[in-house]
């Protein structure tokens, strides 16, 4: 019988994808300094200026249509050549998919997926599409991108607890770690796994947590390597 395979979790955030030409959201050149969140990633934003915040996803899903995994994405995609690997992440680009990472949990949604205006159900595939106010669901009301806005529940919050719970590794890339609930996802793991953080800067490092300050796209396939060839970091 084949041996249980050692469960690695990666927790990912806007900076894995920063390399690729993705904006992060916070800091100087994020999207945050330019849009007002209320504005473009609330429900009452939306209700409000229903064209400005299509057009704010609109160009969010138009830049990721033109990027491409970096080697961070692959590396990760790489592991699960050994491991049991989830990747959870706070992205609503499509990267881990394109690198071939196959367990993925979209916590703030998905930028190629839309859905009805009330209904988590109506959810239907739009690829690199562009929502307009002509983009209706099948039960009739405004097609809206499926991401969660502040104050909405977060996606498979659950599943990615108990995936942290049964982790001996965990590797959390290009994050702030600024946004809660998911944040407390980190405290879910483990007291003895090994969990290493990989970001260019963080306020607080989570108990237990190693932080290498680095770019995502040198060091995660490092770490990787590591984890690979059975070395210490
Ligand atoms: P942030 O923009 O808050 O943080 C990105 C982090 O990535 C920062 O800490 C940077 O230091 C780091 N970073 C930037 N470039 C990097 C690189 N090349 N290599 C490694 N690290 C790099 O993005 P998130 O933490 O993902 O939610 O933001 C969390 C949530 O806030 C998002 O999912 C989004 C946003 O509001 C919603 O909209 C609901």
């Amino acid at each position: 019988m084949k041996n249980k395979r050692e469960k690695i979790v990666v927790f990912t955030g806007a900076g894995v994808s920063a390399e690729s030409g993705i904006q992060t959201f916070r800091g100087d050149t994020g999207l945050w300094c330019k849009h007002a969140i209320e504005d473009v990633a609330t429900y009452e934003g939306w209700l409000r200026n229903t064209p400005l915040v299509l057009d704010f996803y609109n160009k969010r899903r138009s830049d990721v249509a033109k990027a491409e995994p970096n080697p961070a994405h692959i590396a990760i995609a790489e592991l699960q050549s050994k491991f049991d690997v989830v990747v959870v992440t706070q992205n609503i680009d499509d990267l881990h998919e394109r690198a071939g990472s196959n367990a993925i949990i979209h916590v703030h949604g998905e930028l190629t997926k839309a859905r009805g205006t009330d209904s988590l159900q109506m959810l239907c595939d739009i690829g690199y599409e562009p929502l307009t106010e002509k983009s209706i669901c099948p039960n009739g009301s405004q097609l809206r991108p499926h991401v969660v806005w502040f104050g909405e529940e977060v996606l498979g919050y659950e599943e990615a607890c108990e995936h942290f719970k049964e982790a001996s590794r965990v590797l959390v890339v290009g994050t702030s770690l600024a946004v809660f609930p998911v944040a407390n996802l980190l405290n879910a793991a483990p007291f003895g796994a090994e969990k290493v953080i990989v970001t260019l800067d963080l306020e607080r490092v989570p108990e237990g947590y190693q932080l290498i300050r680095a770019e995502a796209g040198n060091m995660v396939p490092h770490v990787v390597n590591c984890w690979l060839e059975d070395q210490s970091l």
